[in-house]
């Protein structure tokens, strides 16, 4: 187990734009003595000003006593040049976004600093083995990736090129975790954790989208209100920046050689050409400042007929809704049936999404069919996507209908396709949360940690999956891809083989 940087040990960051001040306000409230570079002196200048008044309005909120203030100020300063900065025990680049201006940075820092002193990278997409390369003593860069905002974010991902020193790479962690911080540790490899699992969050919504099944603030509602996401993809865009979130994925799709499970959507591009890039410009999937007026209509009170409505209490989901009917006074005929429907009114069923259009199911069982979307929590969701097979008659699916309202869930109708919004979504993240995990590049524990932390996912993706069934997420991701044609939704091995062990729909899903 490596100690913490001692406090004794100054800290200096390069590049003092969004990132360079948060970390150096991480730093100082550590305890360390904190020194900013910027190759722009004023740049420095302003940050210094800029985070003295943030801990002065901490202050004024009662966050820190005025002698706090004075002592994390005294701390900080601002170097001129970078040879100022031969005193630092950690250096933590937080320049432009660029490989040969990361690596003639610390190339030059080689020259200048002690030779214990540790060198982080705050690098988001950028290789740290091809940083590392251009460096005298490659085994001495490591990746400390911090999130924005990083005195608010909690992760910070510890990233080993392929040279780094295995001891240095415990220091550094030792040193975040000290500073408060949780970490997790990966391998070098685009995305690292956090932003590559994330891709299908966007990809698929932005699909849905492309595909035309509904508009941009119905798919937010969804993965909101079905999947516990605290944003949709869509309002998270906007806020992100619709033109980092591009690069982000132009550039991990370029890094994995043009997979086609990371090819962005020609519709990014054109709102990125048109200059609609979010809350920045005021407009961008939503226009700003946001009409809040729009809420979803009450659900209508009507009292289902649900004297040929039976259910299938070998079906977890069905047991959980059949339950919230019961609270809401309704009562149903039971019939167990080894079968997955969950509810069935004369020839019609309900089922859960397995990722085949609601035709294709229909063709498959000869018999008309609603299909549900998944919910993290069906105990709770009152929100669902839904699709109809064509034989579907408008009273079956009306009594369905009215059915899961009295249980409170509102039916989001969405046209026939392959698979339903949350349920996409959550086997793209499992599917590449598995590859990730199938690479080596980090643990399992440590991937679910990344994604709650990171980007506060209700449920890491691993946790997710099992809950759902590894197996039977990798059939789901078989239609998607049968249906899709494209390389696209191809399954990770990893979720492959956990189908040879089960094919079920597991009994904890709820
Ligand atoms: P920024 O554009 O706000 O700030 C960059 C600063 O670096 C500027 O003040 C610039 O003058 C300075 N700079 C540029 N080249 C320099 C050089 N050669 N030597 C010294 N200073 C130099 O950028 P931001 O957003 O703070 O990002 C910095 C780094 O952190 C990038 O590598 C980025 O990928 C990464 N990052 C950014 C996140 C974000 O949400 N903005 C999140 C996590 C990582």
């Amino acid at each position: 187990m490596q100690h913490p940087l001692s406090l004794s040990r100054p800290v200096a960051i390069i590049g003092s734009g969004v990132m360079g001040r948060g970390i150096a306000m991480v730093a100082a409230a550590a305890g360390h003595r904190v020194c900013l570079y910027d190759a722009n002196g004023s740049a420095s200048a302003q940050a210094v000003a800029t985070i003295q008044q943030q801990w002065q309005r901490q202050a004024d909120k009662g966050k820190l006593s005025a002698e706090e203030v004075a002592q994390l100020c005294a701390r900080l300063s601002r170097a001129e040049q970078l040879q100022q900065l031969a005193e630092a025990g950690l250096v933590i680049e937080a320049i432009v976004e660029d490989l040969a201006a990361k690596q003639a940075l610390f190339c030059q820092l080689e020259q200048i600093v002690a030779a214990d002193c540790l060198l982080a990278s705050n690098t988001s997409s950028l290789s740290i083995s091809a940083i590392a390369a251009a460096m005298a003593a490659p085994q001495r860069l490591v990746g400390m990736h911090f999130f924005n905002p990083a005195p608010a974010m909690r992760l910070v991902e510890i990233v080993h090129g392929l040279a780094t020193d295995a001891a240095l790479l415990e220091q550094v962690r030792a040193t975040a975790r000290a500073w408060g911080k949780e970490t997790v540790l990966v391998r070098s490899s685009p995305g690292f954790i956090v932003n590559r699992i994330a891709r299908p969050f966007y990809l698929e919504s932005l699909r849905c989208l492309q595909e035309g099944l509904t508009d941009c603030a119905t798919l937010d509602r969804l993965l909101q209100h079905s999947g516990g996401f605290r944003m949709g993809p869509f309002a998270l865009m906007d806020l992100i920046g619709l033109d980092v979130n591009l690069a982000v994925h132009r550039s991990i799709w370029q890094a994995m050689c043009y997979d086609p499970r990371y090819t962005p959507l020609w519709i990014q591009q054109e709102m990125v050409a048109a200059g609609w890039l979010g809350r920045k410009s005021g407009r961008g999937y939503y226009t700003y400042p946001l009409d809040q007026t729009a809420e979803p209509d009450s659900l209508p009170v009507v009292q289902p007929d649900c004297s040929q409505i039976t259910f299938n209490p070998a079906q977890p989901v069905a047991v959980v809704l059949a339950q919230r009917l019961q609270q809401a006074g309704v009562q149903l005929a039971t019939q167990h049936a080894a079968a997955d429907w969950l509810f069935r009114t004369g020839n019609a069923h309900v089922y859960l999404s397995d990722g085949r259009p609601a035709a294709r199911r229909e063709q498959a069982e000869q018999q008309p069919c609603l299909l549900l979307d998944q919910a993290f929590d069906f105990q709770h969701v009152s929100l669902l996507a839904a699709q109809s097979s064509p034989g579907l008659s408008l009273t079956e699916r009306q009594a369905l209908e009215q059915l899961l309202n009295a249980a409170g869930i509102r039916l989001c109708h969405l046209p026939d396709a392959a698979g339903l919004p949350l349920l996409r979504t959550v086997a793209m993240l499992v599917n590449e949360a598995a590859e990730v995990l199938q690479q080596g590049l980090a643990s399992a524990e440590d991937i679910d940690s990344a994604m709650c932390l990171g980007l506060n996912y209700p449920q890491g993706p691993l946790a997710w999956g099992q809950r759902l069934g590894y197996g039977w997420l990798a059939q789901v991701l078989r239609h998607l891809a049968d249906y899709h044609g494209d390389g696209h939704y191809r399954v990770a091995g990893w979720l492959q083989q956990q189908a040879f062990s089960s094919l079920s729909f597991p009994a904890e899903v709820l």
